[in-house]
């Protein structure tokens, strides 16, 4: 690793030379995670988002991973997810099938999916359920301090304007309290019909991963984690704040190439 360090309230910092070792650092903190789950409570749940997150994970379908992690104990849920048919191109469920799923032996019936053949509302409240159903039977663990589900990790991938899972800047989804789950129909990324994890869903997690590569990133990894003004606190991916979780971002060089620095050792 290039460079790591802690930023106050903002999490940890890992900050890569380039991508395969990225990828090498990302692998082996999701299979520590696993393992002591696995251990603790006898079962692992992670959500996952879309985008070059999935790609980036790739290294978990290879030698050791494929074979040391304890692939049937993980529960799998998606942090956000497009109201698509599950075929179509656009789908993080087909995204995370077809680069990770198909190749380890995750247990189909612990693959939580969305219902793909209903409005983007009732796609919500239906996840919702379904995570309420696994709380109550503590697949998932609960948060101590609210009634939140605490999953064991939440792996988010950021956008340029900031976003995480689908909740993006100024959306009111961002001062969601209530629900677990919701939707949107007006996503300014394709396509519009989405369905996420609120923040007190995200904040409530044992582990939250946000990684992001790529320049184009830089300027929104900067506002997200510096010590910035007052405008930036909104930035969905600012508002990423485990409550009594870790918090670590994975970065490659050229996301972190506008940061402050000072937080940093070799
Ligand atoms: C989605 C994602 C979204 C994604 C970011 C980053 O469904 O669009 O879940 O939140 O993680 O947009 O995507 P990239 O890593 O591909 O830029």
């Amino acid at each position: 690793m290039a460079h790591s360090g802690v930023h106050k309230d903002r999490g940890e910092l890992r900050i890569h030379e380039n991508l395969d070792e990225l990828g090498t650092d990302l692998a082996e903190y999701i299979a520590e995670l696993s393992e002591a789950s696995v251990k603790e409570r006898g079962v692992f749940t992670i959500a996952i988002s879309g985008g070059s997150l999935i790609g980036l994970m790739g290294r978990l379908c290879e030698a050791p991973y494929n074979k040391t992690v304890d692939w049937a104990k993980w529960y799998i849920f998606w942090a956000d997810e497009r109201v698509v048919a599950k075929t179509h191109a656009d789908s993080n469920y087909k995204l995370a099938k077809d680069g990770l799923l198909s190749k380890v032996p995750v247990l189909p019936s612990h693959v939580n999916s969305i219902n793909d053949s209903v409005s983007a509302e009732e796609a919500a409240d239906d996840y919702e359920f379904h995570v309420r159903q696994l709380v109550k039977t503590r697949t998932i663990n609960v948060s101590d301090i609210s009634d939140c589900p605490k999953f064991d990790l939440i792996l988010l991938g950021m956008g340029p304007d900031g976003h995480v899972a689908s909740l993006f800047p100024n959306h009111p989804v961002l001062d969601e309290k209530d629900e677990w789950v919701t939707f949107i129909t007006d996503s300014p990324k394709s396509p519009p019909e989405r369905i996420t994890f609120t923040l007190p869903v995200i904040n409530s997690a044992s582990n939250v991963a946000v990684v992001v590569t790529g320049e184009s990133k830089a300027e929104a990894v900067h506002l997200a984690t510096d010590d910035v003004g007052a405008d930036c606190l909104s930035l969905p991916a600012r508002l990423v704040r485990p409550v009594r979780g870790k918090l670590v971002w994975f970065l490659d060089k050229l996301a972190a190439s506008k940061l402050d620095g000072s937080q940093f050792s070799e």
